[in-house]
């Protein structure tokens, strides 16, 4: 089978977060199955495209409404990433250093999809499935199946996999001719309540709908920023499939940016001697349980109640947790945090940026890990977190409901609340304080979530099984 990913980010390529994880894993794990699956993703300027050689595999013209671009497609020569990674340039449009965040997306991501669809329609064969995720690509299947270009293309299956139903893509209808010719008739599966929504149609439009949990999708059907309707409606050809995570990538008896190694075996003085590495370089004190936050900034990830909630539980707990955060996003949040590095030195710090190398030393370094996100399709904070024997303190919602047992319960390995609230939180850490002192009941709870089975391998074939049905 010959499985197209189309995505806008890729690890290593290019990352803003989760995405970018799932779709340079996915791919790697389902051609060691025995499929063949190619992803292909924008051309930004990132270090990835510069430190590695690449052919030229197409070159074509098409067009954006009146616009007529050129773009070409490369693909990376060695196959070093376990699967052929292709990429689009269309030059002044995509080639930028950032993935998102310009004025003119909407143009960045149609183009893309254009030339992508077109590009396939190029080659001598068809692929099995076109696997889109998110909003950036999620027009393909109506483009495969309704503008008169691509028509001759509407057999091949089409999946799309919703990592985050928040950002739909809207566009209006001002926008419309960027679409390919298109049967005028299908206004309906573009539209929803006025506006052009990429993410409905792709609902509408794809053979199959995932997302990336369970209980997401079943939290879509009563909160989808609008679109609670129409999961209900397509409820049918939905399917949640919790991701999985990429142990040559994450793996603390391997990975290169730790301090030290350790395995389920050592896990204790492994951690030990990375939490100390870590602590001093952030001026925190060892001794005390140490609580870290990775991530955007934002209200999905209640950001904006950190500050207070930190504050509040090192009150509560007369000094005696620390706290390290790692992330970027809203102003006012980041400015919160940096202005409290001062009052709370040696007990708080934080790092305001992206640093890739720094959040696989905090897995690892860290006691606990913190999510209280509003929203979370799956998390795999949480999961790399297991993976490095350090215990989630997570919101009940979405995949972190579906990933983490409280350890109130018969074997249960984390810490979880129901209320995005700074009153939860707090408890939350103060329960952990508390068990904190408690070395045989850590020992355990650290042990027993690293042998927890979150691999690719075992995810695999239900994608596959989607496919098949597609
Ligand atoms: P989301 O995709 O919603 O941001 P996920 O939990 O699925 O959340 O994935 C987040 C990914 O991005 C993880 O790999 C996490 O380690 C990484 N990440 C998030 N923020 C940062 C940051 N500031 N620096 C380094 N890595 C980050
Ligand atoms: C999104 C979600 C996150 C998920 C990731 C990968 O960014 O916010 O919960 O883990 O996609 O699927």
């Amino acid at each position: 089978m010959e499985i197209i990913h189309v995505s806008a980010e890729c690890y290593p390529v290019a990352k803003a977060g989760g995405l970018g994880d799932v779709v340079g894993a996915l791919p790697k794990y389902q051609c060691k199955a025995g499929d063949i699956a190619k992803v292909v993703m924008p051309m930004y300027r990132t270090k990835f495209l510069y430190d590695n050689e690449w052919s030229v595999e197409f070159k074509g013209n098409t067009n954006l409404g009146n616009w007529f671009f050129d773009y070409t497609v490369i693909k990376e020569k060695s196959n070093k990433l376990g699967f052929d990674i292709y990429l689009i340039d269309i030059h002044g449009l995509l080639d930028r250093q950032k993935i998102y965040g310009y004025d003119d997306d909407t143009d960045r991501f149609t183009a893309f999809q254009i030339a992508v669809i077109h590009w396939i329609s190029n080659w001598e064969h068809r692929p099995d499935v076109i696997h889109c995720h998110d909003h950036h690509t999620a027009l393909i299947p109506f483009m495969l199946k309704h503008c008169y270009d691509y028509q001759f293309l509407a057999g091949i299956s089409t999946v799309l996999t919703i990592h985050n139903g928040q950002y739909q893509g809207w566009m209006g209808w001002d926008k419309s001719n960027y679409i390919p010719r298109w049967d005028l008739w299908k206004r309906g599966l573009l539209e929803w309540e006025g506006n052009i929504n990429p993410l409905a149609c792709g609902v509408k439009c794809a053979d199959k709908v995932t997302t990336v949990s369970q209980s997401y999708m079943d939290e879509l059907r009563m909160n989808a920023n609008g679109l609670e309707k129409l999961f209900e409606y397509e409820r049918g050809k939905c399917i949640g499939i919790l991701n999985g995570i990429d142990h040559d990538v994450w793996n603390p008896e391997t990975d290169t940016y730790l301090t030290d190694h350790y395995s389920v075996e050592n896990v204790i003085e492994g951690k030990e001697i990375n939490k100390l590495a870590l602590c001093e370089t952030f001026g925190v004190e060892p001794s005390k349980p140490l609580f870290v936050f990775i991530g955007r900034l934002v209200g999905e990830k209640a950001a904006d109640i950190l500050p207070e909630s930190i504050k509040s539980a090192i009150d509560k707990t007369q000094g005696n947790a620390s706290f390290l955060i790692l992330g970027s996003g809203d102003s006012s949040v980041e400015w919160q945090l940096q202005s409290m590095k001062t009052n709370y030195a040696g007990v708080f710090n934080t790092v305001i940026g992206y640093d890739e190398k720094l959040s696989h030393k905090m897995y690892a370094g860290a006691d606990f890990l913190l999510m209280p996100s509003r929203v979370e399709p799956c998390g795999l904070n949480q999961l790399y977190a297991l993976r490095y024997g350090t215990i989630p303190m997570v919101r009940n919602t979405g995949g972190l409901k579906d990933t983490v047992l409280d350890m109130g319960n018969y074997q249960g390995f984390g810490i979880c609340f129901n209320e995005a609230s700074i009153h939860d939180i707090v408890y939350s850490v103060e329960r952990a304080v508390s068990v904190y002192q408690d070395k045989t009941h850590i020992e355990w709870m650290r042990k027993y979530m690293m042998q927890i089975d979150h691999s690719w391998e075992s995810t695999v074939d239900r994608y596959k099984q989607v496919y098949l049905s597609a």
